[in-house]
């Protein structure tokens, strides 16, 4: 099986080239806009890719002949999407249907990345029939790449994940549990949101769930996320206790007192089983996720 994954430069697309380059019986295609920027960079072809280019892709993959795309590549920042709305429609809608045509050309399957933020958050966590209702653009420009797929004739799995942490190569954007540790450690002041909860996600577990997606050609949408839910506050509480740091410096405000230029669905997080009975998915737990984060920042 030929796996291409777009945004390999990104914290998922980076751990999806570790994890499938381990793969004697895949062939793994990188792709990224630019230049590639991973250090290990044997075993797999890379070619840059912008994936809002439709001539580009399409040209790409009639070359190539990829099984199965696992498509990363997003505008990922939710204020940048409420500020950027042509760009980020550009991104994550139109590169989509653009995916979506050169699939249908060569009979590939897509593996799509979608996001908790589809939902208004009233009611986390959500199943895979749940209703959406984003309430930011961010939200609303992956529901309607969900909706591209779900009106397309192509084989698709569309995975749908929740604040994912991990550490990555040359990163561009931090994320959740990195940016807790770094600021704990500086024991500056800290005003951490208490009425938001997620499932957080271990960017590895993500992968895993991605490959077996790719390799079962699995039908239809999945929920991969960690398994424990909690509070932003819980999970940087968690992050202090795990590093022996001290909390002192914390306090606690509401997404309200917040005010964040796009709106945050304040319960999320999912339920699982639909991927662990189908797809033999089993995420870690949020201790053993930052045990490996903390292996990793150690090397
Ligand atoms: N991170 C989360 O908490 C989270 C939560 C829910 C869902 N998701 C979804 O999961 C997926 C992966 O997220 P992630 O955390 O890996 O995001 P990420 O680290 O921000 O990676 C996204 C990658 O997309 C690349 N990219 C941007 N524009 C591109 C273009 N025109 N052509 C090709 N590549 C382009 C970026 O390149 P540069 O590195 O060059 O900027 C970046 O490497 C996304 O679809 C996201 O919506 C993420």
């Amino acid at each position: 099986m030929k796996i291409m994954v777009t945004g390999s430069n990104g914290l998922l697309g980076q751990k999806l080239i570790h994890a499938l380059v381990q793969r004697s019986d895949l062939e793994l295609i990188a792709t990224a806009r630019g230049t590639n920027r991973l250090q290990a960079q044997a075993g797999y072809t890379y070619y840059s890719l912008d994936v809002r280019e439709q001539a580009q892709v399409l040209e790409l993959c009639l070359a190539l002949k990829p099984d199965v795309i696992i498509h990363t590549a997003a505008m990922t920042q939710v204020d940048d999407c409420e500020d950027q709305q042509e760009a980020c429609w550009k991104l994550n809608v139109t590169a989509v249907a653009h995916l979506i045509e050169a699939c249908d050309a060569i009979n590939a399957h897509l593996v799509h990345l979608s996001t908790d933020f589809i939902f208004d958050g009233a009611a986390g966590p959500y199943d895979e029939m749940a209703a959406a209702n984003p309430l930011s653009f961010y939200g609303k420009s992956k529901l309607a790449a969900e909706k591209l797929l779900l009106d397309s004739s192509i084989s698709y799995a569309i995975i749908r994940t929740v604040l994912v942490y991990g550490v990555a190569e040359d990163m561009s954007r931090s994320n959740i549990v990195l940016w807790a540790k770094s600021a704990l450690e500086k024991g500056q002041p800290l005003r951490i949101v208490s009425d938001q909860f997620r499932t957080p996600t271990l960017a590895e577990d993500l992968a895993s769930g991605c490959i077996l997606a790719a390799t079962q050609r699995a039908q239809g949408i999945y929920n991969i996320s960690g398994k424990d839910q909690m509070s932003v506050l819980e999970l940087v509480k968690r992050v202090a206790a795990y590093f022996d740091l001290s909390t002192d410096q914390i306090s606690e405000v509401s997404t309200d007192e917040l005010n964040q230029k796009a709106r945050r669905p304040k319960i999320t997080g999912f339920v699982l089983d639909k991927a662990r009975r189908e797809l033999g998915y089993e995420p870690h737990s949020f201790e053993e996720g930052i045990a490996l984060v903390m292996s990793q920042t150690a090397q």
